[in-house]
């Protein structure tokens, strides 16, 4: 399975991991346990006993360590077997299963695969969801029925919020903008500036709810390999100001669950000062579900379906004008795959 594998990635929300229980979860192809030690410290480690097999996650929590299911051997948060009940206790050298470096950070729980260093200083920054003096943030979990790269190429291509999000991000006159591609190191930024559009539902409700023309802005980066930022918003026709609070961040984090199968967590940071009522606030939140879950999952899972098994390359895609920013993804990560293959080799 080719993933990218020195690399951070959200295996879960970080309370999602609770004192004295097991969270477990298949990341890139690799079935993984998660538990806290007494202490606090979150512990990953592989989720498969290294005896018979068994998912370490049916076992039990035992002084910082798993206790096995079947036969009872003990793993310690480095990945040791560190007891064995039977015959003389003797513990064979090869009883060990990979343990994961791991971070908490922004709310998430962080997970390094590779064998490089883990560098707590290369988790995407996504500071906006822990600044709670300016930010109200919501969240979200959709499990994707697709490869990472498929849904991917959906968040960097926003020329769809015209056609699958009709009247709730995009609006008919959107179509045509000019997508920008810029690169900031290995960042890519794509943007799409749509002057004088009707707002869509979801800004028109953070906005004036009057319906007048706006001009509107989709600006995403992405973080190799899989996290992006979303910086959208609509401001008055002609006018140049974001004080007008008809903005938000949209945080969108895909982990390859399999070469089919991805986690999409998604969040919004919304600025405090946005007229929201409570109500406005829930229907944001559900409308923005039902865009993701009821437009672009059931779109992106057919895709994967059309797809089958072949090289996306293989099925000669055609190209358009606004499939830079996703063709210019798709590249880094076979450039950032060979470089790890020639590592390895
Ligand atoms: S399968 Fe885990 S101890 Fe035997
Ligand atoms: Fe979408």
């Amino acid at each position: 399975m080719a993933f990218i594998k020195n690399a951070w990635y959200v295996a879960g929300w970080a309370d999602e991991v609770k004192a004295g229980e097991m969270f477990h979860r298949q990341l890139l192809g690799e079935r993984v346990v998660f538990y806290r030690k007494a202490d606090g410290t979150p512990v990953a480690l592989q989720d498969r006993c290294a005896h018979r097999f068994i998912p370490l996650h049916l076992g039990k929590i035992v002084d910082d360590r798993i206790e096995c299911l079947y036969h009872g051997l003990q793993f310690d948060c480095s990945g040791r077997c560190v007891k064995n009940p039977h015959g003389d206790g003797r513990v064979p050298e090869a009883a060990r299963v990979a343990a994961y470096p791991v971070h908490e950070r922004h709310g998430m729980m962080w997970i390094w695969m590779g064998d490089a260093p883990a560098d707590a200083s290369l988790i995407p920054d996504y500071g906006v969801l822990d600044d709670t003096a300016a930010f109200t943030s919501s969240r979200g979990y959709l499990h994707i029925q697709a490869n990472y790269e498929l849904m991917g190429e959906n968040l960097l291509d926003l020329s769809h919020i015209t056609y699958l999000h009709d009247g709730y991000l995009g609006s008919p006159e959107q179509a045509g903008a000019d997508q920008v591609v810029e690169e900031e190191g290995d960042h890519l930024l794509c943007n799409r500036w749509m002057p004088s559009v009707t707002p869509p539902g979801i800004f028109n409700m953070l906005y004036r709810q009057d319906g007048k023309p706006v001009d509107m802005w989709t600006r995403m980066l992405w973080m190799p390999p899989s996290c992006f930022l979303l910086d959208s918003g609509v401001h008055e026709a002609g006018a140049a100001q974001r004080e007008d609070h008809g903005w938000y961040y949209g945080v969108h984090i895909l982990t390859p669950e399999t070469e089919r199968t991805t986690h999409y967590h998604f969040a919004a940071a919304m600025p405090i000062g946005t007229r929201m009522s409570p109500e406005t606030d829930e229907k944001f939140r559900a409308l923005r579900r039902y865009a993701f879950e009821m437009q672009d999952k059931p779109i992106i899972d057919a895709q994967q379906e059309a797809i089958g098994d072949a090289d996306f390359w293989s099925l000669k895609p055609v190209l358009l004008s606004i499939d830079l920013g996703p063709v210019r993804m798709r590249r880094a990560i076979t450039r950032r795959l060979q470089a790890e293959a020639e590592q390895t080799a």
